[in-house]
């Protein structure tokens, strides 16, 4: 079988040998292309779009056998049939294990050259139609993975704004958290997909606060003990939210250690120092000066020099300094690009 855009160049020093399989390969469908030496067949590859070669092992100059490995080289999808005299079938067999598809031996049965040429351009489509085949099977599956993750990242922002509507005092708190969070994370080097976490752990890390009652989330003034109690649940309450669609531990951590504090005082579980995943850490910082510097019904937002200045203060005791240092370096850069 042959389709017309297959073109096939023969190579041999002989002319009456091209001439001759030209006329075949032009009786059976195929486009040819002639060339007498390697230098000319070079140069045919470069003009023409080639499927085949047929070359001859042994021409003047560059012989087919040392031009063949050229051609594998920058023509890969170029199927190659090595032409020989019967007394040289080892140079052919050799060319095989170098890549040729087949070898013809001299003086040619015009049907077995016919047969292989077939068999060989056959053999290529099928290898590019697999190729293909794959190719398009991996975009697919990126598609489809990009997919989920933008219905992830679609699901976890409805969370959040899931408890912004609960919380009147929430309202764009955690995407500036989440910002903030991928600032620093940034800042200290961290890997892209460790950043995109932090992101998704910035976006979520209050949705406990859902199961906090309206009565003491919204409450202006003082919170009692017990007050305080219920409301520092939001962070077991945020992990076990999220577990059934969050399967990744370094999110779920995030979310659950935000109000952890560095010298061990914070909640829910007291750790302290490195104890404390790095998300949450960076969390944290985050989160205080977003709080620091928001207006409540209760006081005013702190303005953003004196919030820097609490959160320069508490490194080491609230904050991790490394993590605090991160957060005033990305605050200072963003001041100074204004
Ligand atoms: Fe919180």
């Amino acid at each position: 079988m042959t389709t017309e855009q297959e073109r096939i160049l023969i190579v041999d020093d002989e002319e009456a040998i091209r001439r001759l399989l030209y006329q075949k390969l032009l009786g059976e469908g195929y486009r040819g292309e002639e060339a007498g030496s390697a230098e000319q067949a070079l140069d045919k590859l470069r003009s023409n779009t080639i499927e085949l070669v047929l070359l001859d092992i042994k021409m003047p100059g560059k012989s087919g056998a040392e031009l063949l490995p050229g051609i594998k080289a920058s023509y890969p999808d170029t199927a190659v049939i090595m032409a020989t005299a019967i007394t040289d079938t080892s140079t052919a067999i050799q060319c095989m294990k170098e890549g040729a598809y087949d070898y013809l031996t001299k003086p040619f049965n015009l049907d077995e050259v016919i047969l292989s040429v077939d068999r060989a351009l056959e053999k290529r489509r099928l290898e590019l139609e697999n190729r293909d085949y794959q190719q398009h099977l991996e975009q697919k599956v990126e598609a489809q993975a990009k997919k989920i993750r933008a219905s992830f990242l679609n699901a976890m922002t409805a969370l959040a704004y899931a408890l912004e509507a609960k919380d009147i005092y929430t309202s764009g708190h955690s995407q500036r958290v989440a910002e903030s969070a991928v600032a620093i994370a940034k800042e200290i080097g961290m890997p892209p997909d460790s950043i995109n976490k932090v992101r998704l752990a910035g976006l979520v890390h209050d949705i406990g606060k859902i199961g906090v009652k309206e009565s003491v989330l919204n409450k202006v003034g003082k919170l009692t003990d017990d007050e305080f109690e219920h409301i520092k649940a939001h962070c077991e309450i945020g992990e076990h939210i999220l577990t059934p669609i969050v399967e990744d531990e370094e999110i779920l951590k995030a979310v659950r250690h935000h109000h952890e504090r560095y010298n061990g005082k914070g909640y829910p579980d007291g750790l302290s120092g490195e104890q404390i995943p790095l998300g949450a850490r960076i969390l944290a910082v985050a989160d205080a000066y977003d709080a620091m510097t928001s207006e409540r019904s209760y006081r005013k937002a702190m303005s953003d020099e004196t919030a820097c200045t609490e959160i320069e203060r508490g490194k080491g005791t609230q904050f991790d300094t490394e993590v605090a240092d991160a957060f005033l370096r990305t605050k200072k850069s963003a001041t100074s690009a204004v």
